[in-house]
């Protein structure tokens, strides 16, 4: 029966008017991850080709069709370039086909506000997760100056910002508002899946849940670095967390090529 649910993506409801949830539950639902560090070498991800296989092999394992990693670009620690992402991914892509690993993998890149990229917005083409929206972050602990005139700034520019990990950043947590202004202003939102099992603690938790309910968010990603995010997100499909992500639109699905 379950398989067929897969097959046919016709959603079963319980008595409760939630989705059956298959006993070997993963994450094929969502067709694509949109948040990741697997490009070896360049960030704080993945080191080595070997553990960027390992963890391009646990995604598809879980069901993802299609990868799309967003290596940092962040000037003062990792300084990564349009041809740097390119090449490394490149190298990536011959890796998993000689693995045979079922997956589609791009790049583009998680890009952190700083001065280095406010100017990149007007002198170079940034590398979008989807026709013209551009995954962005910044400090956990403060809000950048500016902020809201960086979005506008790259409006203009004809990008469309997703803001990675809102339930991240501390400084938003008693303003609530700012989650609702960011969307207003054309933002969308990007939740880590691994705040919703309180892998970045308890308030993170309480904040995601809370985004999720007032259905602000857009789009999920592992934002995975390393094998124990596969290893958490594993452990995820099946329990009352996944639950959640199973009856929620996020526009993943789209992503898929
Ligand atoms: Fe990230």
């Amino acid at each position: 029966m379950f398989s067929r649910f897969f097959k046919r993506g016709k959603k079963e409801e319980d008595e409760y008017g939630s989705q059956v949830i298959p006993a070997n539950a993963n994450w094929g639902f969502l067709g694509a991850d949109m948040h990741s560090h697997l490009v070896p070498g360049i960030d704080d991800g993945a080191k080595t080709m070997q553990e960027s296989i390992t963890l391009v092999r646990n995604l598809a394992d879980m069901g993802f069709k299609t990868i799309i990693t967003t290596p940092h670009t962040m000037i003062d620690f990792y300084p990564n370039t349009t041809q740097s992402i390119q090449n490394g991914l490149n190298d990536l892509q011959h890796a998993v086909n000689e693995q045979k690993i079922p997956v589609s993998i791009k790049a583009a890149s998680e890009y952190y506000i700083d001065e280095h990229f406010i100017q990149l917005i007007d002198t170079t083409p940034l590398l979008t997760i989807y026709n013209n929206e551009v995954l962005v972050e910044f400090s956990m602990l403060y809000e950048p100056p500016m902020l809201f005139d960086v979005i506008y700034k790259m409006q203009v520019a004809g990008y469309k910002p997703v803001i990675a990990h809102p339930e991240r950043y501390l400084f938003f947590h008693k303003q609530f508002r700012k989650y609702s202004e960011l969307k207003d202003r054309g933002c969308l939102l990007q939740l880590n899946m691994l705040s919703v099992c309180g892998y970045y603690g308890r308030n993170i938790k309480a904040i995601a849940d809370e985004l999720l309910s007032k259905n602000l968010y857009d789009y999920c990603g592992s934002d995975m670095h390393h094998e124990k995010h596969a290893a958490a997100l594993k452990a995820m499909a099946g329990t009352k967390d996944y639950h959640i992500f199973a009856n929620y639109p996020f526009l993943n699905p789209r992503l898929c090529f």
